[in-house]
């Protein structure tokens, strides 16, 4: 066996291991983000090796069929269901449906994950006739007797004159928090075996070959589908199936939403998420499923799971670890940030290996040592962040944590400003640090752009003396950076042909590359279509800068202490003389089409796209008159989602911000 191959095949024996350890055993030996944590592994193996996977797993069946003990079989498979950790892995399953039905709005419907034990109950002309646990999917248990006595189960179906001849109707037992509770704390009196958790709790009481010991503990049955297989009417779509079974007399998901947006999808994932600490029950994710019949049909199964639905699981959002260092950062505006690096950790199915401290003010308060362990969380489910020390765990070689007195990259003593909070290195372009970044960000993609002209060629470049301000760069040559390491004659000439080519620009995208604090390409693009030219910037007073809309006081007066520094403007002229910068405005955006729905909208584009490539979205967008931001803020009107998008659609979720999908932009191409 190759090693991937080892791999899989190992990781697929502990997880079944596992497995049985929780649900046969009613005994897990490992936490359920450590399971969360081995399941992801192989998931990603999965991805990356499908076809190795599927050869590893039928060697895996073939080795392990003889345990498998024949019970009652069901009369269709009871399917499991494919499951994502994050967002990602649900855009990718959302895309990927759209997809296949050429970009028509496809409805999904939404309902909670119960953490519980999946039950089949078969009713025969409305009764109760056989119950059976999920087993391998083909055969179960007979657990009958003890459905009879879990309460909320009808024994007869409500609404006798229109029933199926024949159904299985699917679902979940679970225990709800308080009987689960009151069943650990009288265990623990009585010194008797109690469950660690609901799901458990449930699964070791419905399997009781005393159905009395079920009854007293009170099972719930929540239903999230049924098959039915003869004599009735076929629905049209999941919710009304959810619906017939409500009017039967089973209790479904108290928490359903039915849509076709992504947007809403996700913040139903993120609501359940916050609200799932106050439900009655426990859930341990969100389902979603294609809610038309016909659509699923059309979509059909894998050997496993059906592909018209997926859940999307919680993951713990805190875990401990250790500190190993706390590194500096210093920001083109001098600005210092204390990073922290620390053991990996997977937290919300992300590896997290640094978690910024913000500033000095936040470093002192968590009196860090190296070597401290420490809890670590993802605030907002996305950034992490150093919740706490954990201070009895302090080892006897940890070192504390001292915020420098002077800047770790030119040594010049550090300015404190707002009560002890940020400290910044004042020396600018005379601090190397700072000089790569300026230079940097001069040529960075809402600026100058020249594309492959990254912080590592600029690094090399400024230490080895060849320029010192973005000026500098305007007069490199092809021989000079192909003598660079790791660089050749293709590569220099690229860079060669987009220094000069990067010298057309617009306005908005010349006043941001200055790298004034606070005016970012937002700002810089308000500022750019108020005046127009280059020289009517230049001439501006404050009063008509304070006056401009959406430009905040501050902004203001950082911009005009900026132009109104001689040495400044000597910058500018010469960027545009010696340089050879050409100007145009951004007044053609007055002639836009107002009335389309980009125009004049804060749009940002995350991920990877199908049909078109990124730029050619964003020129596209910008040609309808939408302005174009990075970052995601308050004041985003639109973010564009194509596969593997990241961090953004947290951030657009967080602000509210209005996310649509690569199709949907293609139909406002259309319409527009
Ligand atoms: S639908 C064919 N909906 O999760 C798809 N399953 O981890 C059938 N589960 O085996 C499943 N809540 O026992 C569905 N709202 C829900 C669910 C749910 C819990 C269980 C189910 C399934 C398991 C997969």
């Amino acid at each position: 066996m190759n090693v991937i191959k080892k791999k899989i095949f190992y990781l697929y024996k502990l997880l079944h291991y596992h497995d049985y350890l929780y649900h046969t055993l009613n005994m897990p030996i490992i936490s359920d983000t450590e399971y969360d944590f081995l399941s992801n592994k192989l998931y990603i193996l999965k991805n990356k090796y499908v076809q190795l996977y599927y050869v590893v797993k039928k060697t895996f069946f073939k080795s392990t069929r003889l345990n498998i003990i024949k019970k009652n079989s069901h009369f269709t498979r009871m399917l499991s269901l494919d499951h994502t950790f994050d967002i990602n892995g649900y855009m990718k399953f959302h895309q990927n449906i759209r997809n296949r039905f050429n970009h028509l709005n496809i409805n999904f419907f939404c309902e909670v994950k119960f953490d519980g034990v999946a039950l089949n109950l078969l009713y025969r002309k409305g009764k109760l006739v056989r119950a059976l646990t999920r087993g391998d999917g083909v055969s179960g248990e007979d657990v009958t007797k003890n459905a009879y006595v879990v309460n909320n189960i009808p024994l007869v179906l409500k609404g006798i004159k229109e029933i199926p001849e024949l159904i299985e109707v699917r679902g979940e037992v679970c225990m709800l928090k308080k009987d689960f509770l009151q069943f650990n704390s009288i265990a623990l009196k009585n010194n008797d075996k109690f469950f660690s958790n609901t799901r458990n709790a449930a699964a070791g009481s419905l399997r009781q070959k005393n159905i009395s010991i079920t009854k007293k503990r009170k099972l719930f049955f929540y239903c999230y589908g049924c098959n039915i297989i003869s004599n009735f009417k076929e629905y049209e779509t999941h919710s009304k199936q959810l619906n017939m079974l409500y009017n039967l007399g089973f209790s479904i998901s108290p928490y359903i939403l039915l849509s076709h947006k992504l947007n809403n999808i996700l913040k139903f994932y993120y609501l359940m998420e916050k609200v799932r600490n106050f439900l009655s029950f426990n859930i341990d994710g969100i389902v979603v499923k294609v809610n038309s019949i016909a659509r699923q049909n059309i979509l059909g199964i894998t050997n496993k799971f059906p592909k018209w639905a997926i859940a999307i699981k919680f993951l713990s959002k805190s875990e401990k670890t250790r500190l190993l260092n706390v590194e500096y950062q210093i920001g083109r505006t001098g600005l210092i940030t204390p990073v922290a690096h620390l053991e990996p950790i997977l937290i919300s199915g992300v590896i997290i290996q640094k978690a910024s401290l913000y500033n000095k003010n936040e470093l002192d308060k968590l009196d860090l040592h190296i070597y401290d362990t420490v809890i670590v969380y993802r605030a907002g489910d996305v950034i992490p962040k150093i919740q706490s020390t954990v201070l009895h765990l302090r080892p006897k070689n940890a070192k504390k944590v001292i915020f420098p007195k002077y800047c770790p990259s030119c040594f010049s003593l550090l300015h404190i400003h707002h009560s002890n909070v940020i400290a910044q290195c004042l020396a600018g372009l005379n601090c190397l640090a700072q000089r790569i970044k300026i230079i940097g960000h001069f040529f960075s993609k809402d600026a100058l752009y020249v594309e492959n002209f990254s912080l590592g060629i600029i690094t090399q470049l400024v230490l080895q003396k060849y320029i010192k301000i973005p000026l500098d760069c305007f007069q490199l040559t092809i021989n000079l950076l192909s003598g660079l390491k790791y660089f050749g004659v293709k590569s220099a000439t690229k860079i060669i042909f987009g220094l000069q080519k990067c010298k057309k620009t617009t306005l908005s995208r010349f006043i941001y590359a200055l790298g004034i604090p606070e005016i970012g390409l937002e700002n810089a693009e308000i500022i750019a279509t108020y005046f127009g030219s280059l020289s009517n910037v230049l001439n501006c007073t404050l009063h008509q800068l304070k006056k401009i809309k959406n430009i905040g006081v501050i902004c203001a007066n950082y911009f005009f202490d900026f132009i109104r520094s001689k040495k400044n403007i000597l910058y500018i002229m010469q960027l545009v003389q010696i340089g050879g910068i050409i100007l145009s405005s951004d007044e053609n955006k007055l002639f836009y089409n107002k009335n389309n729905v980009l125009f004049n909208k804060k749009i940002v584009v995350t991920g990877k796209f199908i049909n078109f490539n990124r730029q050619q979205i964003i020129d596209k967008i910008v040609s309808f008159g939408g302005v174009i931001m990075k970052n995601i803020s308050s004041k985003t009107n639109l973010l564009i989602v194509g596969s593997n998008p990241g961090n953004k659609v947290h951030r657009a979720i967080h602000f509210d911000v209005k996310m649509i999908s690569e199709g949907e932009l293609f139909d406002i191409f259309q319409i527009v």
